[in-house]
């Protein structure tokens, strides 16, 4: 992204961790269409941010104003809550006092992860987000919607996913206009959908033949090891579908329309909007609404 710029003043620029991720990319981009210089924090990033190595934080905070705080690879693995309390911690001493958490919906972990970056005394917003739907096209579920199976242990469970579009918007809206510092934003899409429905609105969406396979929880984590996924992602995914989908989850929220004064985008346009990019595969002439 060489629009985007590194040098720019301390008054201006923004810090995005997770910045080629799925919500940090949509960030970085919004940021940089408005104009406003943008530094993106992973190891890929100039410089190098790494949440492995503390010794890349300080020189990623150098000359930034506020960070969007998306940490990798779950808010709730085991480290993450001492290693964002520290990173907030570091900011605030850095002179970096404006931070937005990019958190979980209803996990205790998460919710120690808030309490450790609010210690900091940031001028924190907390985006507390349900799962993404781009889960589906830009992450570990894009190769299983392409084979035309999804199999996962996640029964009749109904979870409101949330378009990462909108959780971009929300963090932009709070990096740029104020009243959002002190906030908590719960992020849901507008309607709760199972596994299985929303596998079936990729597969309306395509017009392909996609099956929703429910699995053990055992059987699905013995399958990932033996197809190569990470032990740390299957763990974090076991954790996510073995304890968090239990229902916890299943309302929605008002966060989109309390930050943005609209209603979250809907799972099936997400859908059709994603069939049209051809990311599943051929591109469908669709309706696609945005
Ligand atoms: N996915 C969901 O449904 C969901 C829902 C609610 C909350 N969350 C939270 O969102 C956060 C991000 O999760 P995500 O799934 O959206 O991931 P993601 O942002 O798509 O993850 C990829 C990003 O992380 C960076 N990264 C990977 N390893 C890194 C490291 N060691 N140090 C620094 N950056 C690193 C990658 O860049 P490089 O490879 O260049 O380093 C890339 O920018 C997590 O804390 C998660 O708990 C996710």
């Amino acid at each position: 992204m060489t629009h985007m710029n590194t040098t720019h003043t301390k008054t201006q620029t923004t810090l995005v961790l997770g910045g080629t991720g799925k919500t940090g990319r949509r960030v970085a981009q919004r940021l940089a269409v408005l104009g406003r210089p943008v530094r993106v924090g992973s190891r890929a990033g100039r410089p190098r941010f790494d949440w492995q190595d503390r010794t890349t934080w300080a020189p990623a905070l150098e000359g930034v104003a506020a960070v969007y705080v998306s940490y990798y690879p779950d808010i709730a693995v085991p480290g993450a809550v001492e290693a964002v309390g520290s990173f907030a911690e570091l900011a605030v001493r850095s002179g970096v006092p404006r931070l937005l958490l990019l958190s979980g919906r209803g996990e205790p972990q998460a919710e120690l992860a808030e309490q450790a970056v609010r210690a900091s005394g940031a001028e924190l917003t907390i985006l507390r987000s349900s799962w993404f739907a781009q889960n589906f096209s830009e992450d570990y579920l894009l190769g299983p919607v392409l084979a035309g199976e999804v199999a996962l242990p996640a029964t009749d469970t109904p979870e409101p996913f949330v378009d990462a579009d909108d959780i971009a918007d929300v963090a932009v809206a709070a990096l740029t206009r104020h009243g959002h510092a002190g906030q908590v934003y719960e992020l849901t899409g507008p309607q709760p959908l199972t596994f299985a429905e929303a596998v079936g609105e990729i597969a309306t969406a395509t017009g392909r033949q996609i099956r929703y396979v429910p699995v053990p929880i055992d059987e699905y984590a013995a399958a990932a090891a033996a197809q190569g996924v990470p032990a740390e992602a299957v763990e974090v995914i076991t954790y996510l579908f073995g304890e968090v989908l239990d229902g916890r989850n299943a309302g929605t929220a008002d966060g989109v329309r309390r930050a943005l004064r609209r209603e979250p985008r809907d799972f099936a346009s997400y859908a059709r909007q994603t069939a049209a990019s051809g990311r599943w595969g051929i591109p469908v002439a669709s309706g696609a609404d945005r």
